[in-house]
């Protein structure tokens, strides 16, 4: 199994879109199968903020200071989508807002993934090269193991508030 960060990264995103899909796939009375699709959306995109928000983005902050704007931004689109999972956590499927919100979560989130992808990830590819992927990517691994699965844990949003306060 590959340890390269960026490989990971894109797996768990893989793994995000096959969700967003699902849901958009789910029939309008779905309430079932769509309230679990969004708890599946959720737990990854916990897993999956902290560690680009307490690994990736300081590592690459750290190594390449000429990617700082990207990081911060990543940081803010990153805060926008924990507001609106803070939000969509305890609404109901048959909530008028519900669908809406998800919808909005799926816009913003793919867009972010797609800039990351398309955009500011060959750039840390490119500035780090393989061995530091690597490094990276082992940490990553390390860090999944603890990682917090739901919102409610506190270490879910330490980061981007010091991210933000700081
Ligand atoms: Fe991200
Ligand atoms: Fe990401």
């Amino acid at each position: 199994m590959s340890t390269d960060a960026i490989v990971l990264l894109k797996d768990e995103h893989k793994q995000i879109r096959k969700v967003f899909n699902d849901f958009e796939k789910a029939g309008e009375n779905a309430h079932v199968t769509k309230g679990k699709l969004v708890d599946t959306m959720i737990e990854l995109l916990t897993v999956h903020t902290y560690l680009e928000n307490e690994v990736m983005y300081p590592r690459v902050r750290e190594l390449l200071p000429g990617l700082e704007d990207d990081v911060l931004e990543s940081y803010e689109e990153h805060h926008v989508a924990d507001v609106l999972v803070m939000e969509l956590m305890p609404m109901k499927p048959s909530d008028e807002r519900f669908h809406a919100k998800t919808t909005v979560l799926i816009e913003n989130v793919r867009h972010h993934m797609d800039e990351e992808e398309n955009d500011w990830f060959p750039k840390v590819r490119e500035g780090l090269g393989r061995k530091q992927l690597s490094e990276l990517g082992e940490r990553l691994l390390e860090a999944r193991r603890t990682a917090p699965r739901s919102p409610a844990q506190p270490s879910a949003l330490k980061k981007v508030v010091d991210a933000v306060v700081s």
